[in-house]
């Protein structure tokens, strides 16, 4: 499984990159009004850290706009990524800019329907919100396992990125699902390594060594 930072915030992406375990990044509109800075300014210096996927939401809901959005993000660099949004507004322009080879991340996906069009019409990823889904007592993991194995039965290339990632449980059950990436939020990605059994583990090591003839 892929692991993704769900973040547009430079400094965090540091720090996280020190572990080699970030694969690509995504973002929202969300994500970067809160950073504060002009979008491509730091989409572009994400781009020039991060060596895989960097997904770049558009800010429209007009498809001409999506559309003219789309193609500048894609003109960045190979690694943009243009997220549009899981509406048929959203469709048309994942249909357009297809034809132009743009990558395309189809993003806000809370039903099978929706996931099974976007890949029949060529995204390259789908991402499934599994937080908000929980959020409303819908089994979000569930969710993406049906995907998983909807994509599998037809054969569609399309890969499952696993967003709105609230918990380390839910990255544990997105690779028990076999998510083909999991997008997760700085907070959730410096859970993933730590263990109390293992801290307890090494301190007991380490003070066992020093009270022996060894030390
Ligand atoms: O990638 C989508 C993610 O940023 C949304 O997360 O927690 O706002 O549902 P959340």
């Amino acid at each position: 499984m892929k692991i993704f930072l769900d973040t547009a915030n430079i400094d965090e992406i540091k720090s996280c990159l020190k572990l080699g375990l970030v694969d690509g990044v995504t973002t929202n509109p969300s994500l970067i009004a809160k950073q504060g800075v002009p979008m491509k300014d730091r989409i572009l210096e994400i781009l020039e850290i991060v060596s895989g996927p960097v997904s770049v939401e558009v800010t429209t809901d007009q498809l001409d706009k999506m559309i003219e959005q789309g193609l500048e993000y894609n003109s960045w660099h190979p690694n943009v990524y243009v997220k549009l949004p899981c509406t048929p507004t959203g469709i048309q322009a994942l249909i357009e800019l297809k034809k132009s080879d743009v990558k395309i991340n189809m993003t806000l996906v809370f039903s099978l329907a929706q996931a099974l069009i976007c890949a029949k019409l060529g995204a390259d990823f789908v991402s499934p919100f599994v937080g908000r889904l929980d959020d409303i007592g819908v089994d979000g993991i569930e969710f993406v396992s049906n995907i998983k194995d909807t994509y599998t039965l037809y054969g569609y290339q399309t890969e499952v990125l696993a967003a709105s990632i609230r918990s380390v449980d839910h990255v544990t059950s997105c690779i028990a699902v076999a998510a083909d990436i999991c997008t997760v939020p700085v907070k959730i990605f410096n859970q993933l390594l730590a263990h109390p059994l293992t801290e307890k583990g090494q301190a007991k090591f380490l003070a066992d060594f020093k009270s022996s003839a060894n030390a």
